[in-house]
């Protein structure tokens, strides 16, 4: 599974992260590596919970709430809170999978990742390398998009950040968990949805078809979800 969401942040808002992210002091990133992934983990992190993260990670926080899709594809029970990294100087991340179950910061419980985020704050041509390689079952999906636009993907898959060898990488990056935890009962969930939106712009508010699809889709959605 791979959702593209383009121009979640305008050029103007991109503009504005990176004046912050550019002159900000970046920290290894293997502080925050689990075990498995520490040994192929390589590039460099923004320190959590102080600025310019916690207004960057707000901001992006306060666009999820808002954006129906990435509400439709993700229904999100909860968000980990954006964190920020920038590959450079052959800085890259080998193959890993994201751990199930992660606590957020502050948050004295445990979350579990269905769905992993990058929100991409640099442009494709900044720097060479760097794509996001996703396995999946139809093969090696390989991301690479325009600053402001964003990728949701399984948590579950195996993924890595191929060696950026020129230029540098700037990304934000976060987690989702689902209240439908089943990743086939979300692509049913959110197919149908954006099914009933491209009718509604087709047909009347009230029409009788649209509305009995409508409970459809909020009868299967009470009948997966799991808040
Ligand atoms: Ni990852």
């Amino acid at each position: 599974m791979l959702i593209p969401i383009n121009g979640f942040l305008s050029r103007h808002e991109v503009r504005q992260f990176r004046d912050h992210l550019d002159v900000a002091e970046w920290q290894d990133g293997q502080a925050t590596a689990g075990a498995l992934a520490r040994s192929v983990k390589n590039n460099q992190q923004l320190a959590d919970g102080v600025e310019p993260a916690l207004s960057l990670a707000h901001h992006i926080l306060r666009h999820l709430d808002r954006h129906p899709v990435f509400i439709s594809a993700a229904l999100p029970g909860r968000i980990h809170p954006p964190r920020f990294n920038r590959y450079r100087d052959g800085g890259q991340y080998g193959t890993h999978v994201d751990s199930a179950l992660m606590r957020p910061p502050g948050v004295d419980a445990i979350m579990r990742s269905d769905l992993s985020a990058t929100l991409f704050l640099s442009e494709a041509d900044e720097y060479e390398g760097g794509e996001l390689e996703i396995e999946g079952a139809f093969g090696v999906q390989s991301v690479k998009m325009a600053a402001g636009d964003m990728v949701l993907y399984s948590s579950s898959s195996l993924h890595r950040v191929l060696p950026v060898t020129q230029g540098a990488r700037v990304a934000a990056f976060f987690w989702v968990q689902s209240v439908v935890a089943k990743e086939s009962e979300r692509l049913l969930l959110f197919d149908l949805d954006q099914a009933i939106q491209g009718l509604r712009a087709q047909v009347v508010a009230d029409d009788a078809h649209l509305l009995k699809l409508a409970t459809v889709y909020h009868n299967l959605l009470r009948h997966c979800a799991a808040p």
